[in-house]
């Protein structure tokens, strides 16, 4: 059987999920894929933190260049998070020969471009299901699975952090920073939670979801976004008072030739499918001119869940399916077929 050498660049919340994954369900992950994967390195900041999973001698290091150039290593996986160094990372990576398997919205909605285009260069391929609504298949579906459709409209909850905090409030009355702590103690929140907060990861995340629904390029400039730190207790009470709960929706929609997006607190009524989408749980609505309307529901932000979608990508790389998949979709094109976006 054939070894899948692995460079795990990060053992945080989602880093200790896949290793875990990889270690208590390797039969498992054997059958599906015919290979053996083994991690030769974990790169991490500071290596005398305690750890939620024993690893094997020698493999813990902060030494990541030694890691990312290691002839023996076949796929890099980035779940350090933000920008730098995981930008720098993930292109070095592709040119050493290595595929890359990241979690990191963030550098692919802003670098996309530059980072699908060094894969494409250099015959290697990025996954990135974990990227978007952590562990619900959304990138495949969008895809591959939607792949025949005309997509009109995306919608949702794409952010599990503030669809937690807004839970809490609703249904227990707890305070926003209370909500928000016990958020970042469940590991659910980035590195710097403002970011979950005021929109900008949702934001991120439909970015990168609109580029592969409608084949658009979509400058992130160009989506309009306010976040759930401008709300006011009151703003939820009132709400409740209406038979309505406030949820974080992120919405891209073709109008008239013409792609608009937003992320926005919006009023759902209580009894509607996204309405009934509490704590962690992400849900988006995609609109396909052959299929009409699916749901896709699921935890959108943990531990376990987002690592259920980066071990789905190693498969997908060990099996090949993510090179043909990556091949023909000709990700972040330089002239993407798809509406222009809307300025309004
Ligand atoms: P995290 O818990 O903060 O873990 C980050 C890991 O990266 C830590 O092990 C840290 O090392 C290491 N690290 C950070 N900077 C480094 C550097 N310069 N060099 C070497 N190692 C470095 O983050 P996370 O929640 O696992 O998130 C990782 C990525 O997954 C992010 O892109 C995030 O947006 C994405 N994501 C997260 C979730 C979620 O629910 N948490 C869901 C979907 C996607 P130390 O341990 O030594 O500090
Ligand atoms: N911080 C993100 C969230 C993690 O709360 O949705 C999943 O991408």
């Amino acid at each position: 059987m054939r070894t899948i050498h692995l460079a795990l660049l990060g053992l945080g919340t989602v880093g200790t999920g896949v290793a875990r994954i990889l270690r208590e369900q390797a039969r498992h992950l054997e059958s599906q894929s015919g290979a053996r994967f083994a991690i030769r390195w974990v790169v991490v900041r500071d290596p005398s933190k305690p750890r939620g999973i024993e690893l094997e001698d020698g493999i813990l290091t902060t030494e990541v260049d030694r890691a990312i150039s290691d002839p023996e290593v076949d796929i890099v996986v980035e779940l350090i998070g933000g920008i730098d160094p995981a930008r720098d990372l993930i292109a070095r990576s592709l040119r050493a020969g290595k595929h890359v398997v990241t979690a990191n919205k963030a550098v692919l909605a802003k670098h996309g471009r530059e980072l699908f285009g060094v894969a494409n260069a250099s015959g290697r391929v990025i996954g990135f299901e974990a990227a978007v609504a952590g562990g619900i298949p959304i990138v495949a579906a969008v895809a591959q699975g939607l792949a025949a459709n005309r997509i009109s409209s995306l919608a949702g909850i794409l952010n599990g952090t503030s669809n937690y905090i807004l839970t809490a409030m609703h249904q227990q009355g707890i305070g926003y920073d209370e909500a928000l702590a016990e958020a970042q103690r469940l590991g659910f929140a980035e590195a710097d939670p403002t970011l979950d907060v005021d929109g900008n990861d949702a934001l991120q995340k439909l970015a990168i979801l609109s580029r592969l629904a409608f084949q658009s390029r979509v400058p992130l400039e160009a989506i309009r976004r306010q976040g759930i730190d401008t709300l006011a207790d009151v703003d939820l009470h009132f709400a409740s008072e209406l038979g309505y709960v406030i949820k974080l929706l992120a919405v891209a929609r073709e109008v008239e030739g013409k792609l608009a997006l937003r992320v926005s607190p919006t009023l759902v009524a209580r009894n509607h499918p996204l309405g009934q989408v509490h704590n962690e749980y992400n849900a988006i609505k995609v609109t396909g001119h052959a299929i009409g309307d699916t749901i896709y529901l699921g935890k959108g932000a943990g531990m376990m869940p987002t690592a259920s979608s980066v071990v789905a990508d190693l498969l997908d790389v060990a099996i090949g399916r993510a090179q043909e998949t990556f091949r023909s979709l000709k990700l972040w094109d330089e002239s993407p077929p798809g509406p222009p976006v809307s300025d309004d």
